[in-house]
């Protein structure tokens, strides 16, 4: 690539991006200038969404925006105005697939004059991905990161007015933007952000460089947020962390952990609470023991483990051990009676053996998984992985792949096995996509569940007798 003056642009930075430093997080209100509130008159957006749920929060934030600034959102991706890719970077792959539908927008481009086309998401915050995109790819308009949403309305102003493309990453958090107005996915079920970033730095990832530090939201701005969503009508929520085991941490003011939060949170009358992601260290006893009290607290956790080996997990930088793991669990599954437990499994990291291998296919038993979302080994630009010297080849990794996933498939449908002949609880979300006679909705454990029934049923919770269970999904009939 030849060399190119960024001077002008806000470009991110992976050293910068890895240093915390330790200020208090200033909170401030989202407001909308006059100016902006017309610039979407008459045009319509369309976002396409990568990765986590927590991106799935963002895009319901921007959607907001747009629709704060008079936007429409369209079906229809040729009728956009504004086209936003909101990205993921977790794994290669998922960065090949933006690059991919990129690579298919530009005709789009050539059609359309009108049309703006953004990337926003963890890719930007890669130093790398910022230069390829204005490098390789002129008709892309705009470029932002994970921490400078709220300003998406001046970014449009100035593409729209400015000849020069607008790239803006902040390589840093900056505070925490409370009151943007949010477009939700569902108005059954609703996600929460209840803190943003991580410190965790495992050695693959590249969370903590592109979503930043810790920082916590403050605990009665989520029970209001909360509360507004009983009003409406929501049914569930589901807490999002890359560690909510680390919220409060980072209050200088106040004593407040993540048990606190959800002891107050079980107290008010919504119907479901999950959460998601948990990091076994720092999954506390006092978290343990309130969610025993059950009530809207579901009994399913999500709990990555990414390997079975010590070594390997010391070199991924867990700061656990397979043996304290498996106590957590046996300690879940006492004070839980019956919760289901899912993780998540990295296989082929770099220097894992044949031994550590199987030490991950004994834990996955000893464990009785009822899901995993497994992943080959992706070295990341920037993270201490990917420097790792790694001897394993694909086609060896791919094969652990498959080993690993017939086991967690064995898992998932032992899981769904123990409700056959069950009364279960059905949160009903909506029509099935591939047979729209059928309804479709989630047990208290995390079981998808199709039955015949009307539509009015949609956003209630009904009983299901389950007749048959299948790996993915269980079958049965409604009986109130
Ligand atoms: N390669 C493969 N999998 C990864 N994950 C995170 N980073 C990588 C990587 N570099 C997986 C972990 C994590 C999940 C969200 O993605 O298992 O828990
Ligand atoms: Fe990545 Fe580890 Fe943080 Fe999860 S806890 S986001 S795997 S660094």
């Amino acid at each position: 690539m030849e060399t190119k003056d960024y001077s002008k642009y806000f470009m991110p930075n992976m050293q910068d991006a890895r240093k915390r430093i330790n200020r208090y997080t200033n909170v401030y209100k989202f407001t909308l200038d006059e100016e902006y509130k017309k610039l979407g008159q008459n045009r319509f957006y369309y976002i396409k969404t990568y990765g986590c749920q927590g991106n799935n929060a963002d895009s319901e934030k921007i959607a907001g925006i747009l629709e704060a600034m008079g936007y429409q959102e369209t079906a229809e991706i040729e009728k956009a105005n504004v086209l936003l890719l909101n990205t993921c970077a977790i794994r290669e792959n998922a960065e090949m697939r933006v690059f991919g539908e990129l690579g298919r927008l530009k005709g789009l481009k050539v059609k359309n004059k009108d049309l703006l086309i953004g990337v926003c998401g963890c890719m930007p915050q890669e130093e790398n991905v910022v230069k390829t995109l204005y490098e390789k790819f002129p008709y892309v308009d705009l470029v932002f990161g994970t921490h400078n949403i709220h300003k998406l309305p001046q970014y449009l102003r100035d593409a729209y007015f400015s000849q020069d493309r607008v790239i803006e990453v902040y390589s840093q958090e900056g505070d925490i933007v409370e009151e943007i107005p949010m477009k939700r996915e569902h108005q059954v079920k609703a996600w929460v952000n209840i803190m943003y970033g991580c410190d965790e730095f495992c050695t693959y990832c590249i969370v903590p460089y592109t979503r930043g530090k810790e920082r916590s939201r403050r605990p009665e701005d989520i029970i209001s947020e909360v509360k507004e969503l009983i009003d409406l009508g929501y049914q569930e929520v589901t807490l999002l962390g890359q560690n909510v085991n680390a919220y409060g941490k980072d209050f200088v003011d106040i004593e407040y952990t993540f048990a606190d939060l959800l002891a107050d949170l079980n107290k008010l009358p919504i119907s479901r609470i999950r959460f998601t992601t948990s990091h076994p260290r720092d999954l506390d006893d006092r978290t343990i023991e309130v969610m025993s009290r059950g009530g809207n607290i579901m009994p399913h956790l999500h709990l990555p483990v990414q390997s079975g080996s010590n070594t390997v997990l010391k070199r991924m930088n867990r700061k656990y051990t397979k043996e304290e793991y498996v106590e957590k669990v046996k300690k879940l599954k006492q004070a839980v009676p019956g919760i289901s437990i899912t993780t998540d499994i990295i296989v082929g990291f770099p220097g894992e053996t044949n031994e550590d291998f199987e030490k991950t296919l004994e834990l996955v038993k000893e464990c009785e998984f009822e899901g995993a979302f497994t992943f080959i080994f992706s070295p990341r630009e920037g993270t201490p992985a990917s420097r790792y010297e790694d001897s394993t080849p694909m086609e060896e990794k791919k094969k652990r792949l498959y080993r690993l996933n017939e086991i967690v498939n064995e898992g998932y449908l032992k899981g769904n096995k123990r409700f056959e002949g069950e009364v279960v609880e059905v949160l009903v979300e909506g029509k099935s996509d591939k047979n729209p006679n059928l309804l479709t909705g989630y047990t208290p454990h995390n079981k998808l569940v199709n039955f015949i029934g009307d539509e009015f049923l949609i956003g209630k919770i009904v009983k299901v007798k389950i007749d048959k269970a299948f790996t993915w999904h269980l079958r049965g009939k409604i009986v109130s």
